[in-house]
């Protein structure tokens, strides 16, 4: 049975998203920061991915794009992350000589894309969290995941310290996404030790405000880098990406 959506309105109102998709239509491919060639003139929404600013804006881009989401970024461009990322997971956790049995927070968790890759690794218990209700919905459709929540990632998380045994982030540390801010917040939530995974593309990572936070969180003590792997993100697209593994701090 799919699993029932905790429903939390952020303080960005959904009400708020036609008047947001109407001032955004007309302007956002005039400030698309980057687009590659075979998406410039295509019917696709990656494209207007990279120019979002705003959380208001973010949520309207994935009201328009949650029904062709999963053809384009998957089918249409192979997205690599996920399974990069569920490897990467697993990696660090037979590492750890820790089981896939524990708790997984997937953050952004966005139609179940990454759910699904973590799944097919053997993360079985999954929880998901994404402040866009449409691709929530998606989300819970493919029974993947035991609880699923509303959360806006940059206002933080209703959830416990020490919560799960691994967090996942696949895609959601962005322009206009989730903000590296948001990296302690996911420690926050993990168990003492525990892995966290991030898979980012190269432009948000270039602009090196996620690897500033990295570094200072490493600095604070706060958790460790046990893994960096770069490679393909959207290939069909010619984007690559990291992906990085933080361990938070033990006692
Ligand atoms: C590119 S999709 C990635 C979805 C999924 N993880 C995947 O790999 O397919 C980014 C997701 O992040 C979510 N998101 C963006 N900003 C967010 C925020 N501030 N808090 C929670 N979710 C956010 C979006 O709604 C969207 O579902």
């Amino acid at each position: 049975m799919d699993p029932e959506i905790y429903r939390k309105q952020s303080s960005l109102r959904h009400s708020a998203i036609p008047e947001a998709l109407t001032e955004i239509s007309g302007r956002l491919l005039h400030r698309v920061r980057y687009v590659r060639d075979t998406n410039e003139s295509g019917p696709g929404l990656l494209g207007h991915s990279y120019a979002l600013e705003t959380g208001i804006e973010t949520l309207a881009h994935y009201e328009a794009w949650a029904d062709t989401y999963d053809k384009e970024i998957s089918e249409e461009l192979g997205y690599a992350q996920p399974v990069r990322c569920a490897a990467a997971l697993s990696a660090v956790v037979s590492n750890q000589n820790g089981t896939t049995a524990g708790r997984v927070l997937d953050v952004g968790c966005g139609t179940g894309l990454s759910g699904l890759a973590l799944k097919q690794a053997g993360f079985t218990n999954l929880d998901g969290c994404d402040f866009s209700a449409p691709m929530l919905d998606r989300a819970a459709a493919t029974g993947i995941y035991q609880q699923l929540f509303e959360a806006d990632l940059n206002e933080g998380l209703d959830v416990p310290d020490e919560t799960y045994d691994a967090v996942a982030a696949v895609g959601v540390f962005s322009f206009g996404h989730i903000q590296p801010s948001a990296l302690r917040e996911m420690l926050r939530v993990v168990r003492l030790n525990g892995p966290v995974v991030i898979g980012l593309n190269d432009h948000y990572w270039d602009l090196g405000t996620f690897q500033s936070e990295v570094d200072a969180i490493e600095t604070d003590g706060v958790a460790t880098l046990v893994f960096r792997e770069h490679g393909d993100h959207l290939p069909g697209a010619d984007i690559q990406g990291w992906v990085v593994v933080l361990a938070k701090a033990g006692d």
